[in-house]
């Protein structure tokens, strides 16, 4: 650990993050070219930036985190140019997907060059690449002159860091650089597909989503580590999903709707219908929620304030239209049910909230899977350790 002693961490602040100077960002550069690290914002979460091409760099920077080195970083980079020097091919899914998504929040796996030490692939023949859209992260590397290695730049075992504030918490004191450049936009870390066989393969969900790529291929496949908890014996292609991510202090359970509740809930006559018809008048809601998102905020409510008789300190993670229909002392809206997007968007700050309240218990309303809800659902579900409670 030897150079996560006595830094004395710089903070810059870039003034418009939508068109970044040159001259903010030209210390940095060179403290990444000189084997450095800066942290600095992406579209998806802040990145802990060191020098790809250099195997002590990438060292600096799995002491840094405190993370396992067989965890293997993404080179980030900031033009087509630079991506042929670190792969040995560029297969044809992968062509087609830069032309696509790229600068985006993906991230594709190639088979790596010899240039690309394998200090920063941990031990594999591949290597992960990522042109992130962010003007402030895309100009950095440009400036820097050398692909960017950049994991989340949290503390491992901490949610990924989405503004410069929560960088600062895990950072501060370790690193050479952290760049603020506010906060970020989408919130959960890039899709990774691998494009090295004949079928790409998600390995980790994110923004650009399966149905994105599968109506772009016809049908993509998705890496089996990424939809449940993993058995014994069974490897994740991405190494990184196979640690428990990360865990709120507090115990965080999941609360989902069964099918049939679901299907109850819209069949006039049954007999959860009648009596959440009845609530929802009764609360007078029934004009602004629909059954589903009561009965889930319902049902959340209920399993906290059981909870919270037991003496236990309680929190539940509810949306902005739900809020209200919550009694329990402790809760945070994490965004709209109706919008993804926001939900994405405060998931890591929600959970760092959670952390500094000091909460024994959490309960969460779920997500539809679908679309960006796909790569919410995962990280909720990791950070759950995949503890549900189906109601
Ligand atoms: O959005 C992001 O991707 C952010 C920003 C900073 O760009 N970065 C990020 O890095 O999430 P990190 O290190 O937290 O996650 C990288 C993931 C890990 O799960 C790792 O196992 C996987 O990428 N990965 C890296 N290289 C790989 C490889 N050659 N083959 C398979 N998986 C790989
Ligand atoms: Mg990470």
């Amino acid at each position: 650990m030897e150079h996560t002693e006595k830094i004395k961490t710089k903070r810059i602040k870039i003034e418009d993050v939508r068109h970044p100077k040159d001259e903010e960002l030209l210390e940095a550069a060179q403290i990444l070219r000189n084997g450095g690290l800066v942290a600095f914002p992406t579209e998806t979460v802040y990145g802990l930036g060191g020098n790809a091409l250099d195997a002590d760099a990438s060292r600096k920077i799995y002491a840094a985190k405190g993370r396992p080195s067989d965890n293997p970083l993404i080179a980030h980079i900031s033009c087509m140019e630079e991506l042929a020097p670190l792969v040995k091919e560029i297969p044809e899914a992968g062509r087609v997907l830069a032309e696509k998504y790229w600068p985006g929040p993906l991230t594709m796996i190639f088979p790596k060059s010899d240039i690309v030490p394998y200090g920063t692939t941990g031990g594999l023949d591949t290597v992960a690449v990522r042109m992130p859209s962010d003007p402030v992260a895309s100009r950095l590397i440009c400036l820097a002159g050398v692909p960017v290695a950049a994991p989340s730049a949290n503390t491992s075992g901490r949610p990924s860091p989405t503004t410069a504030d929560h960088v600062w918490q895990d950072m501060n004191g370790k690193i050479e650089m952290v760049v603020d450049g506010g906060a970020v936009g989408i919130g959960v870390e890039s899709t990774i597909v691998d494009v090295t066989g004949p079928v790409p393969v998600i390995l980790r969900p994110g923004a650009i989503t399966q149905e994105m790529l599968d109506e772009l291929f016809g049908r993509v496949e998705i890496d089996p580590a990424i939809l449940g908890p993993m058995k014994d014996g069974v490897r994740p292609k991405a190494p990184g999903m196979k640690y428990k991510h990360y865990a709120p202090k507090g115990d965080l359970t999941l609360v989902e709707l069964k099918d049939e509740t679901i299907e109850e809930l819209y069949k006039p006559g049954s007999a959860l219908y009648s009596r959440v018809s009845r609530m929802m008048t009764d609360s007078g809601k029934s004009w602004k929620l629909d059954p589903e998102s009561f009965y889930m905020a319902w049902a959340v409510n209920e399993e906290a304030v059981r909870m919270e008789k037991t003496g236990a300190r309680v929190g539940v993670i509810c949306t902005e239209e739900t809020m209200d229909e919550y009694t329990v002392a402790v809760k945070r809206s994490i965004g709209k049910r109706s919008s993804a997007d926001s939900v994405a968007h405060n998931l890591y700050a929600v959970l760092r909230d959670f952390d500094d309240l000091g909460v024994d218990y959490i309960y969460s309303e779920s997500f539809s899977d679908s679309d960006l809800g796909h790569a919410i659902m995962n990280r909720l579900n990791k950070a759950a350790g995949y503890h549900i409670l189906k109601v």
